[in-house]
């Protein structure tokens, strides 16, 4: 029933959180874990990227009376798989990600144990405690996009949509093969898109919106209204950096601006910001990559409903990789799955079951997916609207809904 599409991305989102768990915690450890000896690991390697002083998160994790006073939501929130936060399956029944969050069955069920027993200290270690893992970085930069002006959010708006337009100043194309965002003030950055501009009439468009209005850059809640823009650079907080698969790059063109979309959100106040993006470039690359999605976009989700699954199909219109996805709804989504008809055999392209409004951004896959022409697609959102009174359906508003999965690809 649903039409489909298979075009250039434009993305654009919003805020609300959604989740569903699964009551799945296996079999519990024989011994009694104790946090330095079984629990501190896990959450070094896991948890404490974000949940360090100063980190994204709202509280830190990085010693035993952190881990004590919050072990009953430590083991609630891995038990439900919404922390660390990644909305895709990670599990190896559909596809394994690079970028993956993810505990192992057995580290959930050491967790569920430690707090269920009290969340008992154990021994502390001879020497010094399991040190966190790093958020990911670049290798190296080769150049930075710059605001280079501050923005102050609106304080009548609560969420901020505002466009900027940017000259990167290139002389020749390039392609990105890696980003790391590095916003003014994080606390206040609910995500940005990077879109690229390939045509002067695009330019023209995008200089005359950021001209009619006062201040720096153009309100652009939901929609950066330049058409056919193509997506270079897309992430929220916490995500570190993000390498494109090997061989593979987004292309810039020499002498095109581009539009920096930022999301503000004034939960946590409000500040001149300041954002900049660190970029990985080669001069060429062997493939070519582009985002491209498939979407269900007639939906009709009547309200009152705990599940209501919509679903669409297109077909592969050309030989294709598939590198990776984003997974995209707005706050009724609970689930996603993507599959593809390949051969004759139904391949898993994707399975969202924790869907966090939150957690927006790119996963490539550890082992690339290969489509042929004449394959089908199909992508199937799954939504909770309890909460409404009235049907929901496609749009651009945060109380619209949303079913798109883009695909990061090379055509082969
Ligand atoms: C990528 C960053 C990130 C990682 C990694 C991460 N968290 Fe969080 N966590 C957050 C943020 C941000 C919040 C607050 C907003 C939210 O709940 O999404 C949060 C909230 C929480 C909460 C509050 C309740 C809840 O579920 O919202 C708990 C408990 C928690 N995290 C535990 C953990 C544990 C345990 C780990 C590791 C196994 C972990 N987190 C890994 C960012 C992270």
């Amino acid at each position: 029933m649903a039409r489909t599409q298979w075009i250039l991305g434009t993305i654009s989102m919003f805020s609300l959180l959604a989740c569903g768990s699964k009551d799945d915690e296996a079999s519990a450890p024989l011994r009694i874990p104790t946090y330095h000896e079984d629990v501190a690991p896990i959450l070094a390697e896991h948890c404490q990227s974000c949940h360090e002083k100063g980190g994204i998160a709202p509280f830190s994790l990085v010693d035993y009376e952190d881990a004590r006073r919050t072990a009953e939501a430590i083991r609630i929130s891995t038990t439900a798989r919404t922390m660390p936060p990644f909305v895709l399956d990670n599990s190896g029944e559909c596809n394994t990600y690079v970028e993956g969050r993810w505990l192992s069955d057995a580290q959930i069920a050491t967790v569920a144990a430690w707090a269920r027993a009290g969340a008992p200290e154990g021994e502390p270690p001879k020497g010094a405690p399991p040190a966190p893992k790093a958020l990911a970085s670049l290798d190296r930069i080769d150049m930075t996009i710059d605001m280079k002006d501050t923005y102050t959010p609106d304080a009548a708006k609560f969420d901020d949509y505002r466009c900027f337009v940017l000259d990167p100043g290139l002389a020749e194309d390039v392609f990105i093969t890696g980003f790391h965002v590095r916003p003014g003030v994080a606390s206040m950055l609910h995500h940005l898109t990077l879109f690229s501009i390939d045509t002067p009439e695009q330019e023209a468009l995008a200089e005359s919106l950021d001209a009619a209005e006062p201040g720096f850059g153009y309100s652009c809640i939901d929609d950066i209204h330049v058409p056919n823009t193509r997506w270079l650079v897309g992430a929220g907080p916490g995500s570190g950096a993000l390498t494109f698969p090997e061989g593979t790059g987004l292309r810039m063109r020499a002498g095109r601006k581009t539009i920096l979309q930022i999301h503000y959100n004034q939960e946590n106040g409000r500040e001149a910001d300041r954002t900049q993006i660190d970029l990985r470039l080669e001069k060429s690359v062997p493939k070519e990559a582009a985002v491209r999605r498939i979407a269900a976009t007639s939906l009709l989700l009547p309200p009152r409903q705990p599940k209501v699954d919509q679903s669409a199909s297109q077909p592969v219109p050309m030989n294709v990789t598939l590198w990776g996805l984003w997974p995209h709804m707005h706050k009724l989504g609970t689930g996603m799955h993507v599959s593809a008809t390949h051969e004759g055999e139904e391949k898993c392209l994707a399975q969202v079951n924790n869907w966090d409004f939150h957690w927006q951004g790119f996963a490539h896959y550890t082992k690339p997916i290969d489509l042929s022409w004449g394959d089908t697609m199909r992508i199937t959102c799954t939504y909770d609207t309890l909460g409404r009174d009235t049907t929901t359906t496609w749009g651009q508003g945060t109380n619209d809904e949303m079913c798109i999965a883009f695909f990061y690809l090379t055509e082969n």
